[in-house]
This record gives structure tokens, C-alpha cells and sequence, in this order.
């Protein structure tokens, strides 16, 4: 008997929560170490989201808070959450800011209301979430964040030079989750489309094997 769409999906997303989390508790000790080629993409992604003095924060998926780190420092009231404690301890440990504050939480279902927020970001996280996560987590970005508010995808992209194109794959397959080959394939304007997500700015970042989108809600 074959399996259904829907089964199928069922199945892709009971596997996600232990999978992920098993991935991040191995990973933490050296993610700061492998994540270094972002250093330079924080302050990228910050100029990108533009926000107001005072705004309101939400940086999904924070990881070690080394983006909800950089938005802090820039005086924003910064919330970051995560789904791994391991990741998490990491972002505590090293947190210095009174206006950061750090939760663990599920991003495919956020506890905060409507329109809470003024920006919400997510950086180099959606590349580890099956699709159907994915499509929840941006609906669920979309719903927190402001009418009128801005929200940014910092994520990985394809380069246009086809031999570097297959390098720069290969190797991020290398040592990525299982859901970045789906990831890469897919269409990132569509997903934040999808979800009632403007586009308003692109921009290329690590010689074209990244992207940060600006989105705007409405
Ligand atoms: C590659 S790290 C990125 C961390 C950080 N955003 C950065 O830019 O360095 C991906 C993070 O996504 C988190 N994550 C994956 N699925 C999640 C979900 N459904 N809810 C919250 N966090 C999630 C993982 O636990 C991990 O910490």
C-alpha cells in the first residue's frame, strides 16, 4: 500500500523533533568555531531589517545568540528562541545584555500574540526544518510580527558559477542537516510569499552562497 501525502509529511515531522535536537547537542560545543564565516553577516542582516530605535526584536531560531547578540548591542528589546537546550546554554552562558532575553521554544508554535513584534528574523535556521516546519515557522513569523513590520530570512543560496555552484553544495551538504538538499531546491521568495510576506530588498552575502531577504507584513 503506498503512503500518502499527508502520512508522509506526518512521518518527515515526528522524525524533526528528535533529529534536530540530537544534530544541535552534538554540534553546540563547536557551532561558534564553524559559524565564523558569519561574523560579518550579522551586522549585514541588521542593516537590512532597518528597525526603528526601541523596536522589538524576535530572532528565531537563536541558536548560540550570536544574531540576537549583535541586534542587542544595537539597543533593541531582543527576544531569541530555540527549540535546542544545548544551543541555548551556550547563548546564556555568553549573553551580557539586559535587553536580550532567551527562551526555549518551538518556532512552528510561538506563544505570543498577534502583531507583537516589530521585526522578526531568522538566520541560517530554516535550512534544518522539513518543508512543512518551514511553511509553519514563516506563518508563524508573519503572525507575531507587526502590521507593516519587517521580517528577514538570512539563509543559504545557490552561487551562479556552475562549477562553484556544485563545490559550494557538496561541501555545505557535507556537514548540514538532512533537510538542506529539500532546502536548496526550493524557493525561499515563495515560501515567505506564501505566508502574506512582501519582498522588498535582497541581498547577496558569502561570495552568493547566502541570501538575507527583507520582508514586509501586508
Ligand atoms: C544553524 S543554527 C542557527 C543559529 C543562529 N540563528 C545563527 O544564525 O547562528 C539553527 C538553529 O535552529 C534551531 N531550530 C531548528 N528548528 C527549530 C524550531 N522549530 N524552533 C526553534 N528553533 C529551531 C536549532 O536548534 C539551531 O539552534
Amino acid at each position: 500500500m503506498s503512503t500518502s501525502y499527508f502520512e508522509k509529511e506526518k512521518i518527515v515531522t515526528e522524525d524533526y523533533y528528535p533529529y534536530i535536537k540530537g544534530f544541535f547537542k552534538k554540534f553546540a560545543g563547536i557551532y561558534n568555531i564553524a559559524a565564523l564565516p558569519l561574523v560579518t553577516v550579522r551586522k549585514k542582516v541588521i542593516k537590512m531589517a532597518a528597525a526603528g530605535e526601541g523596536a522589538e526584536v524576535l530572532d528565531i531560531a537563536t541558536g548560540t545568540g550570536k544574531q540576537a547578540f549583535a541586534f542587542a548591542r544595537n539597543g533593541y528589546k531582543v527576544t531569541g528562541i530555540d527549540l535546542s537546550e544545548d544551543m541555548l546554554k551556550i547563548a546564556r552562558r555568553n549573553n551580557k545584555y539586559a535587553n536580550l532575553d532567551l527562551k526555549e521554544v518551538d518556532a512552528a508554535c510561538l506563544p505570543f500574540e498577534d502583531s507583537k513584534f516589530d521585526v522578526s528574523c531568522v538566520s541560517f535556521a530554516l535550512h534544518d526544518m522539513p518543508s512543512a516546519i518551514r511553511e509553519r515557522v514563516v506563518g508563524e513569523m508573519a503572525r507575531v510580527t507587526k502590521q507593516g513590520g519587517v521580517i528577514v530570512a538570512a539563509d543559504y543560496a545557490l552561487p551562479k558559477n556552475g562549477l562553484v555552484r556544485y563545490c559550494a553544495y557538496r561541501f555545505i551538504r557535507w556537514f548540514e542537516s538532512k533537510y538542506y538538499p529539500e532546502f536548496i531546491d526550493n524557493n525561499l521568495h515563495g515560501l515567505l510569499k506564501k505566508a502574506g510576506i512582501r519582498i522588498e530588498a535582497e541581498r547577496k552575502i558569502l561570495f552568493g552562497a547566502g541570501v538575507i531577504i527583507r520582508g514586509a507584513k501586508g
